[in-house]
């Protein structure tokens, strides 16, 4: 039976992808290092820290802990100001609608991200009120594909695994859903989410009456 979901932000809730891929772009440039929205794409769902080194990787470049270190702090004060733009019309269409209709309907509620910013990101859409449990990138230490900031999550609404449904945009959070032992639904191109029990192209299409009725049997 279905009791509670677990929202991934970055990508579900809102577009910040876009934001993240301009503050990366800028550190890149500055650096001499090739960065696209194809690498853009597979930082989707991964910590501040792993982030950097997959453009690190990609450049075949080398840094030690403390330069990357200083850099990811560079790029995410590009990234923490882009923030103060956002306002509370930056949900995803159809992300809004569907918290609410949660709400309405009694069920728990819970963010399962890895950004370290998320409550600042929640501030910004005035969306703190359709969370019971707030897990983000402070909450864990082990990130995405590892299942933990979800079962934080489920832990935290006294709810089991199988009793929730996780919404991610990430390879990575499908990824994780699944090692945790939760439904997931993934939004995006097959490619990336292809892997989740149900995918929608958009949160636009993420209703929950087509969740209650692919999921039929656990509600
Ligand atoms: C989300 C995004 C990732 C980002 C990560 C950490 O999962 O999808 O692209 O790297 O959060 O975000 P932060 O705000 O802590 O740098
Ligand atoms: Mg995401």
């Amino acid at each position: 039976m279905i009791k509670g979901f677990i929202f991934d932000l970055d990508g579900v809730i809102t577009d910040t992808a876009e934001l993240h891929y301009k503050a990366w772009k800028n550190l890149a440039d500055e650096m001499g290092w090739d960065f696209d929205y194809e690498i853009n794409d597979k930082l989707r769902g991964i910590s501040r820290m792993d982030s950097i080194k997959v453009i690190l990787d990609h450049n075949q470049a080398s840094l030690d802990e403390e330069t990357l270190a200083e850099l990811a702090t560079k790029k995410n004060d590009i990234y923490v100001s882009s923030l103060d733009e956002m306002t509370s019309e930056d949900y995803l269409p159809g992300a809004k609608e569907l918290l609410t209709h949660l709400r309405t309907e009694g069920f728990n509620v819970a963010l399962g991200s890895a950004s370290k910013n998320a409550i600042k990101v929640l501030q910004q859409l005035n969306a703190n009120m359709y969370f019971d449990v707030i897990g983000d990138g402070n909450s864990v230490s082990k990130s995405k594909p590892e299942p933990d900031i979800f079962l934080y999550g489920s832990e935290k609404m006294k709810l089991q695994p199988d009793e929730c449904i996780v919404f991610e945009d990430a390879e990575s959070g499908i990824d994780a859903a699944k090692a945790g032992g939760f439904y997931s639904v993934g939004i995006g191109p097959k490619e990336r989410v292809g892997h989740a029990d149900l995918r929608f192209d958009s949160m636009a299409e993420a209703t929950l009456f087509e969740i209650k009725s692919h999921f039929k049997d656990l509600f």
